[in-house]
């Protein structure tokens, strides 16, 4: 009897080697496991058996079973895969895609770019100046000594004595012509810091974009030419831009740039982007540039104001809280 089991397991085996396809599966099934196959009579002539052969032939037959069915169950479902697959039944051609998250640059390093790529057209070269700087060219060198009120509204973030996050990237100006000499025409984007309280038009770090132009005959004329076409560059035609005096310890005579904008309630009103002005004779005798013969203009502006005025944005707040349904509209 143990042979003929064991008959019957090899039988089983190698026909299953011979099923292609679903339709042979099911002539195996019925011929070994169905309720008369094969294996299953085997299981019922145990009882059959001689005593003394009972316990091994169970064992075999359960063996033999257990082997042919799991080698079914495989066939069965590698089978049923590879039909799926011909029929196509496996790739939903309907379902939407997977979306991939593609990342994308922050509004305020948009507007960077754009506005390095705008002074670039306009023949300006790019400096960069450090974050953490001394006393000498936040303050000093643009004609702010220590006891002078223009300091005020500036002063805080020291990090000793001297040294300190720079509140104005009027600095670079300092660095440019320390190490050149005119003709100088640069633009310089970068962060600063300031002890303003926050509000809808106001943060403690914000980006500048300064200008420098240092030449023989550089008159005012330039200046608010130059910021013209910036601007309407920048912004297209339409925008309605003032020249308003003011002061600045660093230029004379001074302006601030102000752009028509409508506010967080609604208003329309000028909102101040920036300062400009004619370079301080005094900045020249600091970096040792000849202010007899060169004359110069400059200007800094605040680019998240200008990113603001661009895009409809009515609250600084908004560019640093890095809620991406906000900042994806971009
Ligand atoms: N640094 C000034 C500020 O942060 C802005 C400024 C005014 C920059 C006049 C200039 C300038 O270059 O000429 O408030």
């Amino acid at each position: 009897m143990l042979e003929q089991f064991e008959k019957i397991g090899k039988e089983a085996i190698s026909d299953l080697k011979k099923v292609r396809d679903l339709k042979g599966l099911e002539e195996f099934r019925i011929k070994y496991l169905g309720r008369k196959g094969q294996v299953t009579q085997m299981l019922s002539q145990i009882g059959k058996a001689e005593p003394q052969e009972r316990a091994s032939a169970g064992q075999l037959a359960n063996n033999v079973k257990k082997q042919v069915t799991e080698a079914f169950e495989k066939l069965k479902q590698s089978l049923s895969l590879s039909a799926k697959e011909q029929t196509g039944e496996l790739v939903d051609v309907t379902l939407p895609g997977l979306e991939p998250q593609v990342g994308k640059m922050h509004v305020i390093t948009q507007t960077v770019s754009e506005l390095l790529e705008i002074f670039s057209r306009m023949g300006f070269a790019v400096e960069y100046g450090p974050e953490v700087e001394d006393e000498w060219h936040n303050f000093i060198a643009l004609n702010i000594p220590q006891e002078h009120p223009a300091r005020d509204p500036l002063d805080n973030f020291y990090i000793d004595n001297n040294v300190l996050l720079r509140t104005q990237t009027s600095t670079i100006q300092i660095r440019v012509m320390e190490n050149q000499k005119p003709p100088i025409r640069v633009v310089a984007p970068g962060r600063v810091y300031r002890p303003d309280t926050v509000d809808a038009t106001h943060m403690y770090m914000f980006h500048q974009l300064e200008a420098l132009v240092v030449d023989e005959g550089v008159t005012m004329v330039d200046m608010k030419s130059t910021i013209n076409q910036f601007i309407h560059a920048f912004f297209g035609q339409e925008i309605q831009w003032r020249l308003r005096p003011s002061f600045f310890p660093f230029t004379e005579p001074s302006a601030e740039v102000d752009l028509l904008w409508i506010n967080k309630e609604g208003q329309e009103e000028w909102m101040e982007v920036g300062g400009c002005g004619m370079v301080d004779p005094n900045v020249f005798d600091a970096v040792n540039i000849d202010s007899e013969k060169y004359t110069g203009w400059a200007f800094g502006f605040g680019i998240e104001r200008l990113a603001m005025r661009k895009y409809g944005i009515n609250d600084i707040r908004l560019l640093f809280e890095n809620d991406l349904r906000f900042l994806k509209q971009f």
